[in-house]
């Protein structure tokens, strides 16, 4: 996919500048022209012999050369470009970007430019956090530019958090995974819910789970970046809803089922990933409750189970998915769940592995279909899973 292709990878200043090399190494070995703009900070980190080695290519750093070795001017770049990759994207080159600033060649290059911007954020956790940064991706997403998700971990600066620059290996696959599909989705309507379902206890406390939101966001960004009209209902998430889904936020079990079932009639596909809630508080005190007694005794009763609901009423036409999130006899549940909800997949998800399941960026899963089929899938970031399952349900929906 990436043969032939020019990609201009932008390094700014910060400690995982040395990753990009392997970066632009895996991207020339795809076969890709690779030109790599480096701004002042980044050479700070790595030096430009080093890219124009692995590239082949001369390494621009300064507009204001005298002879420029690369035999273009600065907007014929942003023109021969098919795909821009930032790693790292600091939060300063963040800042001038989502001004429109032009101030070096990176940032001249991309406000010249037509092609995809990716960008990867690598950064200390709190700047990451930081409201001002947070804005200036929000500006960028809301451009076009496609955010690759900074890892959590530790980082450079002695501290464990969010802000950690993805593997050379992961941002490759997170370009390939967008370039890859075609809008193969268009004019399809998809309802994916995603996260746990908090069940109120009081005004002030709640009954939760470990669901993070991370791979029914996956599922809805990958759908609608395939053409398809996605509606995304979330119980609570630390994550950002994709751009272009019609986002519809809930709390409990209760107001899923209100939004699933409103939508329900009009959906061709219903991908259910979200951790909902089995009980719920029988009666929830309407004010905090005091801790007097030694012993609080809280009595529970059965949530509606949403997606046999929608089992009940589906149509020929609709296709139904559900996860199956399990820590044992995963197979046997799996496919008790399968039948007695009426799906057509279902993603059975072994939750006592530590690279599957809640909270985690991979996942490792097994599908199994309505005739029988069982196919295990190998450990791959959620990302790419999402993709794999949308293709999965085309099929489905072609058979
Ligand atoms: O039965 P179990 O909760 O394990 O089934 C999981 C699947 O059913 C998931 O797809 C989940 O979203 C869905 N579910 C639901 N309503 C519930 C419980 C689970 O839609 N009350």
């Amino acid at each position: 996919m990436l043969k032939d292709k020019n990609i201009v990878l932008g390094v700014t200043g910060g400690i995982a500048a040395y990753k990009s090399v392997e970066i632009a190494s895996r991207l020339r070995k795809a076969g890709a022209s690779v030109h790599v703009i480096m701004t002042a900070g980044a050479q700070n980190f790595i030096t430009p012999l080093t890219f124009r080695e692995i590239t082949g290519n001369p390494v621009i750093t300064t507009m204001w050369g005298e002879v420029h070795n690369y035999n273009v001017e600065h907007i014929a770049l942003a023109q021969l470009a098919d795909l821009v990759i930032v790693a790292p994207a600091t939060a300063n080159f963040l800042a001038k970007a989502a001004m429109g600033m032009a101030d070096d060649m990176l940032t001249t290059t991309l406000l010249a430019t037509k092609a995809p911007i990716y960008f990867a954020p690598a950064m200390n956790t709190n700047m990451y956090n930081n409201p001002l940064t947070q804005t200036n991706i929000q500006s960028l997403v809301d451009l076009g530019w496609h955010l690759i998700p900074p890892a959590s971990g530790h980082l450079a600066c002695g501290i464990d958090g969010v802000g950690r620059m993805p593997d050379p290996v992961e941002i490759l696959d997170f370009v390939l995974e967008n370039i890859a599909h075609k809008a193969d989705l268009q004019g399809k309507k998809i309802l994916v819910t995603a996260a746990g379902t908090y069940e109120p206890i009081d005004p002030v406390r709640y009954i939760g789970n470990r669901s993070s939101g991370k791979m029914g966001y996956a599922i809805a960004a990958a759908a609608q970046k395939r053409g398809a009209e996605v509606i995304l209902v979330s119980g609570p998430s630390a994550l950002m809803p994709p751009q272009g889904v019609d986002f519809i936020g809930v709390e409990s079990a209760a107001q899923m089922r209100e939004a699933v079932l409103k939508h329900f009639p009009k959906t061709d596909i219903v991908i259910k990933a979200a951790a909902v809630a089995d009980y719920r508080v029988r009666n929830v005190a309407e004010q905090k409750i005091k801790k007097n007694d030694d012993k609080l005794t809280l009595v529970l009763e059965k949530n509606p189970d949403i997606l046999k609901e929608l089992g009940e009423k589906k149509n020929s036409d609709q296709i139904l998915v559900g996860f199956a999130a399990e820590t044992q006899n995963l197979l046997e549940y799996a496919q008790a769940k399968l039948e007695k909800k009426n799906l057509d997949m279902i993603v059975a998800n072994d939750v006592s592995r530590k690279d599957a399941g809640f909270n985690t960026d991979t996942n490792v899963v097994k599908l199994l279909y309505k005739n029988g089929t069982i196919e295990e899938m190998p450990i791959m970031t959620k990302q790419k899973l999402a993709n794999e399952l949308l293709s999965k349900i085309i099929r489905l929906k072609n058979q």
